[in-house]
């Protein structure tokens, strides 16, 4: 029986390359994306083409009510959901003093309400048949923070506290729970910092002297979600080149 995995934000930078790597190792995978994204379509025949089949759900991950209709369709579509990944986010950067409440608003519900919201569909039926595995994408900046992230870091940090916090009520049932925390990936989210600030305050602080690839990143997905990482719960995987240690 093929295990059912659901992305969040998985036709995005590093979204896509998860869900591939995901596809590739055997899961029949639901990719959820914003209800406005136009490109659901294109995507999934782009994917077609490369001989692989998605199940896609538009889904506004910061609404409670919205995923669970999703899930729901995906369970009845798809299947039960055995693998989670909560890689859905958002940037809204700006100094702390001209941020304002939208952008402090918007970064938390869909960044870390939306983690509540997709975990709360998917672990009763985890608990019920004794096998789950929830992922959470945190950053490297929730760890150590970001200049002009007050509000990302806050949500990636949060993730390290619900992530444990599940971890320990839900690990005798076989079920694991755990972030990862990239840090700075050759995706559109990062290619978007200002050059200037690219060029002199990140990159000449990453010791391997590169951006990470999503595939990186979506290697280390593929681990934790197999039989061989059920030891592996309640704890962080960093992969930012050194940048943070
Ligand atoms: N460290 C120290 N100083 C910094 C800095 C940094 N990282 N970034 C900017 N500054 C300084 C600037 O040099 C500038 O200094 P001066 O006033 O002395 O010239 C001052 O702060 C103001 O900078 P800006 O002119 O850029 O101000 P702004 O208001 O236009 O923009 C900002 C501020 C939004 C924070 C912008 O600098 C920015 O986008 N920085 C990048 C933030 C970042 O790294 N985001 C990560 C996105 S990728 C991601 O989030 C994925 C992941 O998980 C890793």
């Amino acid at each position: 029986m093929m295990r059912v995995a659901v992305i969040t934000g998985g036709m995005g930078g590093l979204g896509e390359s998860i869900s591939v790597k995901m596809h590739a190792a055997g899961y029949r995978v639901a990719v959820t994306c914003s209800p406005g994204n136009k490109h659901v379509d294109e995507w999934l025949e782009n994917q077609k083409k490369e001989g692989r089949e998605f199940k896609a759900y538009q889904v506004d991950v910061a609404d409670y009510e919205s995923c669970k209709e999703c899930v729901a369709k995906i369970a009845a579509e798809v299947g039960p959901v055995d693998v989670l990944v909560n890689n859905a986010g958002i940037t809204r950067d700006s100094m702390f003093r001209k941020m304002t409440f939208e952008q402090w608003d918007a970064v938390l519900r869909t960044n870390l309400y939306s983690v509540f919201n997709m975990s709360k569909q998917v672990i009763d039926g985890m608990l019920e048949r004794g096998w789950g595995r929830i992922i959470n994408i945190s950053s490297m900046n929730g760890a150590k923070g970001q200049f002009g992230q007050s509000n990302y870091a806050a949500t990636k940090a949060g993730m390290y506290g619900f992530t444990k916090s599940l971890a320990l009520e839900v690990g005798r049932k076989g079920i694991t729970v755990n972030t990862i925390s990239p840090g700075y990936l050759g995706t559109k989210m990062v290619l978007s910092v200002p050059k200037e600030v690219m060029d002199t305050k990140i990159l000449p602080l990453i010791p391997v002297g590169r951006l990470g690839s999503p595939d990186e990143i979506a290697d280390i997905v593929v681990f934790l979600s197999s039989d061989s990482a059920g030891y592996i719960t309640g704890t962080d995987i960093a992969a930012n080149g050194g940048q943070y240690m």
